[in-house]
């Protein structure tokens, strides 16, 4: 297994992908397994994926990101999707807890009760947090696309209103990032340097 900074070391995005792969159901599941693996706040997991394989959805989803090439080329383009609401199913996903003897009612009332706290009256930050866990969950995923030997692309260049019409996302759903998976063809460009940690660092 390669070790994880070796894997985010080797990411980069490419923009050519071989349009003959094909991924099988199970290698794309395996891959939202992993980005299922990502950190949620109070753990709402206020994000899920359409995984868009068909070459009807490809031509769909192409049309929405501009046309851009790679979305026709790529196995499979994953749309990250983020929910708002999601705070909304923290009682049947805290419940398990509770119900195993894992958590007490009184830790049970401060998670949900906190939650609802937190979210309930604040559409700002329902907004941010579908933004940050759908992003977490794709960063997770390329990681794994990496890992697995895939080259991958995120991307924001596309029309978030085309994507969740065309894709039925739910009211409340965004459309924060697709991302293409597949399998690297010729031409891509190397790794692209970074600007200095030292305009990255602040230690307080
Ligand atoms: C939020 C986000 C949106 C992006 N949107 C696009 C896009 O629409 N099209 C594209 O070709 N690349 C897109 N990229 C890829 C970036 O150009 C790329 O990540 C950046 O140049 C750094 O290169 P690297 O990923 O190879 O390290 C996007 C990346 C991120 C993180």
């Amino acid at each position: 297994m390669t070790d994880v900074i070796t894997t985010i070391k080797a990411r980069t995005s490419a923009n050519n992908f071989d349009p003959t792969h094909v991924m099988t159901a199970a290698e794309i599941s395996e891959l939202v397994e992993i980005a299922n693996e990502a950190p949620t706040s109070f753990n709402q997991q206020n994000w899920r994926t359409v995984a868009v394989t068909s070459a009807e959805g490809k031509a769909k989803l192409q049309a929405a990101a501009y046309g851009q090439a790679k979305v026709g080329a790529a196995a499979a383009t994953f749309i990250m999707v983020g929910d708002s609401q999601g705070y909304k199913q923290l009682p049947r996903i805290v419940q398990p807890l509770l119900d195993a003897g894992y958590i007490d009612q009184a830790a049970y009332d401060g998670w949900v009760g906190a939650a609802n706290g937190m979210y309930a009256a604040n559409t700002q930050i329902q907004h941010d947090e579908a933004i940050r866990s759908a992003s977490l969950a794709g960063m997770t995923l390329m990681l794994g696309a990496t890992a697995k030997g895939l080259a991958s692309c995120p991307m924001v260049g596309f029309d978030p209103a085309a994507v969740a019409k065309e894709f039925g996302l739910k009211d409340g759903e965004i459309p924060v990032m697709i991302i293409t998976v597949g399998k690297a063809a010729e031409g891509n460009w190397g790794r692209k340097a970074r600007l200095p940690v030292t305009e990255k660092l602040q230690v307080a």
